[in-house]
């Protein structure tokens, strides 16, 4: 079977009637339909070597009826015959939001790409590049255009490579990754607002007329006020189960500028990607200039079919060993904060084992010795081990573990500077700040200027010696607590190129470390969520969601963050945090990557009895809920619960999580919750796990059919005697 297809189709003329007049539209020289499983996204070249973007959607059956699109799209006039352009240029015929604008080397600010060349690699047996080169026909100013395509995940990752040979630098005011022309009925827009612990706010808004700009100038956690990642409803409304939607963003964590604008003939242009904010970037003559992906994926099921697409692409391309295996942890950092020592770090190491958990996680606080790090106002920077706290290093505090059969791992925050540090006082110029200007903390710190090599070096060292000094080490989590304010490089010569460099350099560091480290797992934090993108989720296996663990707060963080990150990335920690009872924080840690930072003396006998035996529980099922197929049953911002199911990929197995949101004495569950995703023909063995002392209200022998629980569903009792209800499904047959 050809699973792939790139076509070409020659001479499709159409004319079209504006008003009084009858004007010849450009006429469409060929076609270029790149397909994946289910979706097609056609380009065209035109005569006069415009390349525009005329469909994305599911693909059709017969390959030649693409070149009816033209036709039957006969919209209204358009001034410029570029409304649709693949990358909008601007400076010469554009009259919206232009993807690209550049100042020659000359000072001329026009420019108009043509279609000179293409490509299609293949790159294994599910991914295909399309490359489209384009060029000025006056300025030796050239872009490539990628798209690359995931067969079987129905995911698209597109970006572009800028270049020129023209004699001096060129300055590049902005430089967007995609320029999506997309068709539909209606626009809506879900993206997601917040700020520390109130991360992934979902907000729904019907696109207008005109432009609405996500974006971020934070410059590091730049998720702090709002994420790149959306979904866009294209006929009507967003839904779970049906409907087309669009779910994607910006594979970057600089900062991001996603503009959505209804043009005038009502359709929905997406230019996507750095944003040029204080960035009009300088390229040198013969530098390929690389855009960062921006990946989406299109279902026309729903945002259910979406994620999932998702979230296999992301086991598959992005996560460092995102179909493999993850620890579960106790983190001392609620517990302890920066108050610890020895003796109660091997304390913590005996609680490790005594709850059954993998690695003990030692959190900040454990460096600094000229200016100990008991609080967060120094020390950043100098990490060598508080000799007080850890007289006898790390070394033996990772020896211990390993005595006691327990990983271990480590917080650093190697990005930053506390002005209170040996660091700051020897390095200055390593400081990202304005000369002459009063500094400004967030967070009582610095950031390092990653766009500086040397910086680069120092910030990848701080890991390489930890990993040499201590060979044990199991674990890292990696954490960004400040934006940037004051944006100044003591290293760049244009200021502009210092938000972009800043982010590369981060890159190149990670990229180092995986280069020497390629497995070890690694935790991306940023002061809770203010970083999670695909662009540094490569070189990480887990994220921490927010600093709020709150477990009522968490099922709608986890809910929403579902719609992007699979669940084995979700690091979810049961804490002291909210008053429900250990029961459900448990529960709702369950549906991600479970862990621990609570004093287990704070537990009574029962309760640690019932955790000890949760983290078996966990063992049990943790495969289906990483590697399975999640499945959004009910939506805690429209129903009085929350349900999410996951289902292994046969469908043999499957978890289903349940919360009650909203509390009351006559709150409950009274209708079933519809599955998806079951086999009809199976029968499925139903069990309630993680009572605590409780009898179930499930019966213990009930047996429900794929067919009956896909058309009429289960109700998993939720009432306010049992706010959390976690079910399991086993097929016997
Ligand atoms: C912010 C993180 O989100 C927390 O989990 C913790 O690691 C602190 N930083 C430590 O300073």
């Amino acid at each position: 079977m050809k699973k792939y297809s790139l076509l070409l189709f020659v001479a499709l003329f159409a004319s079209i009637a504006v008003g009084q007049q009858t004007q010849l539209m450009l006429k469409t020289m060929k076609n270029i339909v790149l397909e994946t499983k289910n979706l097609s996204l056609v380009l065209t070249i035109e005569e006069n070597k415009d390349v525009n973007m005329v469909y994305l959607g599911k693909k059709l059956q017969d390959h030649i009826e693409y070149r009816q699109l033209a036709n039957q799209y006969k919209q209204g006039h358009d001034y410029t015959n570029m409304y649709q352009s693949a990358y909008t240029a601007s400076g010469t015929r554009n009259l919206l939001e232009p993807a690209i604008s550049v100042e020659h080397a000359d000072g001329n600010q026009s420019l108009d790409l043509k279609f000179v060349d293409q490509q299609l690699r293949t790159l294994d047996n599910n991914r295909k590049e399309l490359i489209i080169q384009l060029k000025d026909e006056l300025y030796a100013f050239h872009v490539e255009l990628h798209y690359l395509t995931n067969y079987e995940e129905n995911v698209i990752e597109q970006w572009a490579v800028i270049k020129h040979n023209e004699k001096k630098n060129v300055k590049l005011i902005k430089y967007a990754s995609a320029n999506l022309s997309l068709k539909g009925e209606d626009f809506y827009l879900r993206s997601f607002h917040g700020d520390w612990i109130a991360e992934m706010q979902r907000e729904d808004e019907k696109l207008t007329h005109g432009i609405k700009t996500l974006d971020s100038k934070l410059g590091t956690r730049t998720n702090l006020f709002r994420s790149s990642y959306f979904a866009l409803g294209l006929d009507g409304s967003i839904n779970e189960h049906e409907g087309t939607v669009l779910i994607g963003g910006l594979d970057w964590s600089g900062n991001f500028r996603v503009d959505f604008e209804k043009d005038p003939q009502d359709n929905l242009r997406v230019v996507a990607g750095i944003n040029n904010y204080a960035a009009h970037y300088s390229l040198a003559p013969g530098v390929d200039f690389f855009t960062p992906k921006f990946s989406f994926t299109v279902s026309t099921n729903g945002l259910g079919d979406g994620s999932r697409n998702l979230h296999d692409w992301a086991r598959k391309r992005r996560l460092i060993d995102g179909y493999g295996e993850r620890y579960t942890v106790l983190n001392n950092w609620e517990s302890t904060y920066f108050n610890f020592d020895e003796q109660k770090i091997s304390h913590l190491l005996d609680n490790t084992k005594k709850l059954g958990v993998d690695l003990f996680l030692l959190d900040d606080g454990w460096f600094g010795n000229k200016y100990p790090r008991n609080a967060d106002t120094s020390a950043l920077g100098d990490w060598s081990e508080n000799k007080s706290k850890l007289p006898n290093g790390l070394i033996s505090i990772v020896k211990e573990a390993s005595d006691k059969d327990v990983k271990f791992g480590i917080w650093v925050e190697p990005e930053m500077v506390s002005p209170k540090s040996e660091l700051y006082e020897k390095k200055p110029n390593w400081v990202v700040k304005q000369p002459k200007r009063e500094e400004y903390y967030f967070r009582n710190q610095l950031v390092l200027d990653l766009s500086n090599p040397e910086v680069q070096d120092f910030v990848f060292h701080i890991l390489d010696e930890l990993f040499q000094k201590n060979p044990g080490l199991a674990y890292v989590k990696w954490d960004c607590n400040a934006v940037i304010y004051n944006a100044h490089s003591f290293y760049q010569k244009d200021q502009n190129n210092f938000y972009v460099d800043y982010t590369k350099g981060l890159y190149q560091v990670l990229d180092r470390f995986r280069q020497k480290y390629p497995t070890v797992p690694m935790m991306l934090c940023s002061g809770g969520g203010g970083r999670i993108d695909y662009g540094s989720l490569q070189y990480f296996t887990e994220y921490w969601p927010s600093d709020n663990t709150d477990p009522f707060d968490r099922i709608f963080m986890q809910y929403e963050n579902s719609l992007f990150f699979p669940a084995i990335a979700s690091v979810n920690h049961v804490t002291t945090f909210g008053k429900q009872e250990l029961k459900f924080k448990i529960d709702v840690a369950m549906m991600g990557k479970m862990g621990f930072d609570l004093n287990l003396e704070e537990l009574t006998s029962e309760e640690l009895k019932f955790a000890q035996q949760a983290v078996k529980t966990y063992d049990q099922y943790k495969h289906i809920i990483w590697h399975g197929d999640l499945y959004r049953l009910s939506d805690p911002r429209k129903d009085n619960h929350a349900s999410i199911a996951y289902v292994n990929k046969d469908k043999s197995e499957a978890i289903m999580f349940n919360y009650l949101v909203q509390y009351g004495q006559v709150s409950k569950t009274p209708t079933p919750v519809r599955w998806y995703g079951l086999d009809p023909q199976k029968q499925y063995k139903i069990q309630e796990i993680n009572l605590h002392d409780a009898n179930s209200w499930i019966a213990s022998d009930l047996i429900l059919s794929g067919d009956f629980l896909m058309k009429i569903g289960l109700n998993p009792v939720l009432n306010n005697n049992r706010k959390s209800v976690v079910l399991t499904l086993k097929a016997i047959n």
